[in-house]
């Protein structure tokens, strides 16, 4: 029991796709009850308690679940569409709660910053649901960066990409500006940019070029939105489906990033991380999620030999989605920091929202400039 000697006491606000995951992790832990739900859309947290089999009360807004204060709620997860994060979020600092946010941040700096003054008037945990953190490979990534071992960083290349991977299934919301208000850019592309800042411990962004395209995702004939049957996808479509940026940081480091959801190619590229005395290689994946393809690579220099040598891939015992959740359970029982914390994603939505802007306006090289919270 935490220390409140009683069940760490949980919510959920927006009962979709990803909910489920939150749900799956919070009922193995004995020391938690997800005891309320809600949903904009009606029946729709009620039918996901029944799935699970699982007794709770049902809201149909955010608003109506963080009203009753009957609850006696601990935190919530905030698993709604990017852009109600923000809204959520504040929504339930301002109550008192301690919040595990899904990831991307949300869709603006601005966004984020109400979101950081909100977490510090409340003195409640937010912590930035990215998984890939606690997965033993970019845990590695991290500790090779941080043993020196490739003497001064400069040049960074990061991203990834989906050959056919437009995440519209049976719904939209991924796909239209309303509720998504970031495509690839801020799905996949947020973990692009963390494997790389969180290995260099967040290093701060100083300006930021952006380009953005959407030929797939506009495209009736594209291949998958045929397969599930709807043509109305196409007109729908209202993010990103590739991104690219250039990134000057702190340091005098730069990072070349793109990331896409649909490509005529198989990868854009792995990602790598160049010193002076030794590069990084970490194979991409199909399905760019935030997982390595392969043993990382560290080319070097031995007595004049040019060497390369391979990291054999770490299993991790227990799934990094779980582990992410119970580090929030852990943080509030524990009254520990955030795990995952907004003083560092603040820099990764700086530089999401940087390219967005870059590219909506077509003009280079944006001065990224984040006031102090
Ligand atoms: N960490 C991961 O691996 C991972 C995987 C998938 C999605 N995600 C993230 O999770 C978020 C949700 O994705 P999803 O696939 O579950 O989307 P979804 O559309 O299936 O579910 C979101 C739900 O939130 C509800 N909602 C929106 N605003 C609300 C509000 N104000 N109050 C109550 N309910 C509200 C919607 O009605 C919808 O049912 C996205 O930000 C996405 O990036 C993370």
């Amino acid at each position: 029991m935490g220390v409140t000697g009683r069940k760490v006491r949980i919510g959920i606000i927006g009962c979709g796709g990803i909910a489920h995951a939150h749900m799956q992790q919070y009922l193995k832990f004995d020391d938690v009850e997800v005891v309320a739900g809600a949903d904009l859309i009606p029946h729709k947290a009620e039918k996901f308690f029944e799935e699970f089999g699982v007794q709770a009360k049902c809201y149909n807004s955010h608003t109506e679940l963080l009203e009753d204060e009957s609850l006696h709620l601990d935190g919530v997860s905030v698993c709604t569409y990017n852009m109600t994060h923000a809204e959520c979020t504040i929504a339930a600092l301002k109550k008192g709660l301690h919040v595990l946010l899904e990831k991307p941040m949300c869709v603006t700096l601005e966004e984020g910053i109400e979101m950081m003054r909100a977490e510090k008037e409340s003195g409640k945990i937010l912590t930035i649901g990215f998984q890939p953190r606690f997965d033993e490979n970019m845990k590695m990534v991290k500790k090779v960066v941080q043993s020196g071992v490739l003497g001064k960083i400069y040049y960074i290349q990061t991203g990834g990409g989906r050959r056919r991977g437009i995440p519209a299934g049976t719904h939209t919301t991924f796909i239209e500006k309303d509720t998504a208000g970031l495509g690839a850019l801020g799905d996949i592309g947020c973990y692009a940019l963390d494997v790389v800042l969180n290995a260099l411990n967040y290093p701060k962004p100083l300006s930021v070029t952006g380009y953005t395209s959407n030929y797939f995702g506009t495209d009736p004939n594209y291949v998958r939105y045929q397969q599930n049957n709807h043509p109305e996808f196409a007109k729908k479509f209202g993010v990103d489906d590739f991104a690219a940026g250039f990134i000057k940081l702190e340091g005098d480091i730069i990072v070349d990033f793109r990331i896409s959801w649909a490509m005529n190619m198989d990868t854009p590229g792995d990602t790598i991380i160049l010193g002076t005395k030794a590069g990084l290689r970490i194979p991409s994946t199909d399905c760019w999620n935030g997982s390595i393809g392969g043993p990382l690579k560290l080319y070097s220099e031995v007595a004049g030999e040019q060497i390369v040598s391979e990291i054999p891939m770490k299993e991790s015992n227990v799934p990094c989605f779980e582990l992410k959740v119970r580090s929030f359970v852990d943080a509030i029982e524990k009254d520990l920091p955030a795990p995952i914390p907004t003083s560092q994603i603040i820099y990764n939505q700086a530089i999401l929202s940087g390219i967005k802007k870059s590219a909506d306006l077509g003009s280079e090289q944006i001065k990224v400039e984040i006031p102090e919270v």
